[in-house]
């Protein structure tokens, strides 16, 4: 596996899309720091000097139908690496992994494509590994592995079992034999719950009610049965 450590990049992602040609399949970037981490839906990822921040570039094996079905899929690899050290670890759809409601970990997966075909896909993993004291901002809502097991843990033995992981469930993913439904259904944060989440511009409510084989998440509103693809859902307390 071949890894490459950077001390600052503006993104791993960004260095991943703008240099994929001479990469190889399933090569990671990893860096310190990131000057413009990105977030999904346009926010950005903020830098505190104790993440793990890595992207792994898929080349190959990648199929068209399959790319919505990903964010699980990574979500489930990272949610079996980490879950031995934190019991109480619960994926939030699409792909967020949560302590209590406090993310720990964000993926963003971005795909690089022209003329509606996909050359390859960025796999962006950030997940607070030391952090202590988060900022104001984010203080109640995230939260680090040092936080919830007193323990540190090794970077890039995470980063290896976390992209020799992905390798294989990808394999399973093309032959239809991915276990990713059912995993995050049994290790989901939101099922059962009440949630908000936005739909053609409105703020809905709803029951979130089932994970579909094609990853979309199946919400009960007082009157339909609504499904999401992609988006932020918020639990309703
Ligand atoms: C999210 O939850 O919004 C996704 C966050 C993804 C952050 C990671 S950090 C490494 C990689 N490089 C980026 O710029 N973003 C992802």
């Amino acid at each position: 596996m071949k890894i490459t450590q950077f001390e600052v990049l503006d993104s791993t992602n960004s260095y991943i899309k703008r240099n994929y040609e001479k990469l190889d399949h399933f090569e990671v970037i990893s860096t310190n720091h990131q000057t413009e981490g990105k977030g999904r839906l346009g926010r950005i990822w903020l830098d505190d000097g104790d993440s793990l921040l890595f992207s792994i570039l898929i080349k190959n094996d990648i199929k068209m139908e399959n790319i919505s079905q990903l964010p699980l899929v990574v979500a489930m690899v990272i949610h079996d690496t980490l879950y031995p050290y934190i019991p109480d670890l619960l994926i939030k759809w699409p792909n967020d992994l949560v302590v209590h409601d406090k993310k720990l970990c964000g993926i963003l997966i971005e795909s690089i494509s022209s003329h509606q075909e996909i050359h390859a896909v960025v796999v962006g993993i950030g997940i607070n590994l030391s952090t202590q004291l988060f900022p104001e901002s984010i203080k109640e809502t995230a939260t680090s592995f040092f936080l919830e097991t007193n323990q540190s843990i090794s970077s890039s033995l995470l980063i290896e079992e976390i992209t020799s992981k992905l390798k294989i469930e990808l394999k399973y993913l093309n032959q239809n034999k991915s276990q990713f439904v059912s995993y995050s259904k049994k290790h989901s944060f939101l099922l059962g719950k009440k949630i908000s989440f936005i739909k053609d511009s409105k703020i809905m409510h709803g029951i979130a009610q089932d994970i579909k084989a094609n990853g979309n998440l199946l919400v009960k509103t007082s009157h339909e049965q609504i499904e999401i693809s992609t988006g932020e859902v918020h639990l309703i307390k």
